[in-house]
């Protein structure tokens, strides 16, 4: 059985990982990361309904959530808030304790008391799909709008200082969209919605299509059409002249910084090369004439190979190719690239790397593993490769890993090893749970070759990975979910629903 040490082998590459605790959304994530504190201030005390998802960085169920997850928040922006907590963090494990959180991700539905006071928190048990998750927040989005009717017209229209808005609109249900602006203006605008069978009140403001916004800034100001574009953004702009909107609007919070990170030129050494008494400012703008004269004193080198990068961390050997959506990747573990082995090893995958690249074939990333990375220790030993040289090829985001086991690492001998992959031919055998562990748990149907002792017990390595208790004394109900079965996270796989109609 390959189990213990599959474990030790997702355990060994985390305790290596220095990013470990990082959290599980970058920066542009377009989930919202809350802590303990900005919890109370962004979700508790919101007019919007929130999901919250506590999570670890380190949980497969949360990595697999993830996709989905920032899809939901994509859909949901400007409608609901979706957030995320890192659990893992020192600081936060107080707040997550305290809201009940034994396992993860623990997905919780955050909905506001409509006039005020504490808010309404469930746990969300339905499917991790983005779709689903959706559904089931959108269901809970409070509801400000006021249905007008002919006979309720005019006691609507009765407080004439009080701006307000009506939709006109054939249909009988009240949109996402429009409830979100009726909780963006919640005490500054009425929000209405008038069917078009209200045939006084369509007459009274002579709406002729549907839908039809109609604005009444309040006081003795004339009613004003709406006829832009029936978005969120342009419909809160247009309603903005009657009053400003309260100041928590979900679609600024659910991510939509799009910075750009602007990288500072590297031309720092070459700068510092110059002998000159300008500004750096001008030293920076390094002329021609000096790169060309020193690439000139330079021996000629005809290139017919290309280098391979080496992967030096656990941490880039995860980004590179053990994340749920890592293409394939051709490992080679060397324990010293000055080694013959080795040496012959990278230089037929250099040759092999260069032949693509001037063919302009697209070919998956060779990569060197020096063995002194932890990572690569840790996962040669959980494929079980003994040699001093090995190469390997991985596909974490279809779970199959491939051998390559001629005693020869001549040029030849890879190019058709290499040949195989890019054909789909040869034996593929399943990346076993441990490294499932940290990169993919999508039950994968590559590798029929894959023996049963390469297929661990799922529940087995669900229960040790995913349901890790917050406390210790919590481990009795932690494993509530391990059970459950993996969503498909992937939401391409998903269809559209358009919750951002009126
Ligand atoms: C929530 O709505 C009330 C009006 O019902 C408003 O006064 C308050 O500012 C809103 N809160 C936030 C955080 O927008």
């Amino acid at each position: 059985m390959h189990h213990p040490t599959l474990c030790a082998v997702a355990v060994a590459l985390l305790s290596a990982l220095p990013g470990a605790q990082a959290s599980l959304y970058s920066k542009n994530s377009p989930v919202l990361q809350v802590d303990g504190k900005s919890y109370e201030r962004l979700i508790a005390k919101s007019n919007y309904t929130s999901i919250v998802e506590f999570y670890a960085p380190w949980c497969g169920h949360c990595k697999n959530l993830q996709p989905a997850y920032e899809k939901a928040a994509k859909n949901l922006a400007g409608l609901a808030k979706v957030a995320a907590v890192n659990c893992d963090d020192e600081a936060n494990k107080p707040f997550c304790g305290s809201m009940g959180v034994q396992g993860f991700p623990t997905l919780k539905i955050v909905r506001p008391k409509k006039g005020g006071g504490k808010p309404m928190v469930q746990d969300y048990q339905g499917q991790r799909t983005a779709s689903a998750i959706v559904e089931a927040v959108v269901q809970q989005i409070n509801n400000y709008v006021v249905k007008v009717e002919d006979k309720s017209l005019d006691k609507f229209l009765g407080d004439k200082e009080t701006p307000k808005a009506i939709l006109f609109t054939e249909k009988g249900t009240t949109s996402a969209l429009l409830k979100s602006i009726a909780i963006d203006f919640a005490g500054v605008i009425t929000i209405g919605q008038a069917r078009n069978k209200e045939a006084k009140a369509v007459e009274t403001f002579g709406i002729e299509k549907f839908p039809t916004l109609v604005l009444l800034p309040g006081g003795d100001a004339p009613a004003i059409v709406y006829d832009g574009e029936l978005k969120k953004e342009a419909l809160v702009k247009f309603l903005s002249q009657a009053g400003q909107p309260n100041p928590d609007s979900p679609a600024k919070s659910n991510g939509k910084k799009d910075k750009k990170s602007t990288k500072a030129s590297d031309k720092s050494s070459s700068a510092k090369a110059k002998s000159k008494t300008s500004s750096s400012e001008t030293s920076s703008a390094t002329p021609e004439s000096e790169t060309e004269t020193a690439t000139q004193e330079a021996p000629v080198i005809v290139e017919t190979a290309l280098p391979i990068p080496a992967i030096n961390t656990p941490e880039k050997l995860i980004k590179e190719c053990l994340t749920e959506k890592s293409h394939t990747c051709v490992l080679a573990f060397v324990s010293s690239s000055e080694d013959d082995k080795a040496k012959k090893a990278l230089a037929s995958l250099s040759q092999l790397a260069f032949k693509h690249a001037q063919s302009k074939r697209n070919l998956f990333p060779f990569y060197e593993v020096p063995k002194s990375n932890e990572g690569a220790a840790s996962l040669m030993k959980a494929l079980d490769l003994p040699g001093d040289v090995e190469i390997v090829a991985i596909n974490a985001r279809r779970g199959w890993w491939r051998h390559y086991d001629a005693a020869d690492f001549g040029h030849e001998s890879v190019e058709s090893w290499i040949d195989a992959i890019r054909m789909s031919e040869g034996v593929k055998k399943k990346l076993p749970e441990g490294i499932v562990a940290i990169a993919v748990e999508e039950p994968t149907s590559a590798a029929p070759e894959a023996s049963s002792e390469a297929t661990p017990d799922a529940t087995e390595a669900g229960k040790s990975e995913e349901a890790t208790p917050v406390t210790p004394e919590a481990s009795g109900e932690a494993a509530r979910d391990s059970t459950e079965s993996t969503q498909a996270a992937d939401p391409t796989g998903e269809p559209e629903t358009a919750h951002d109609e009126l």
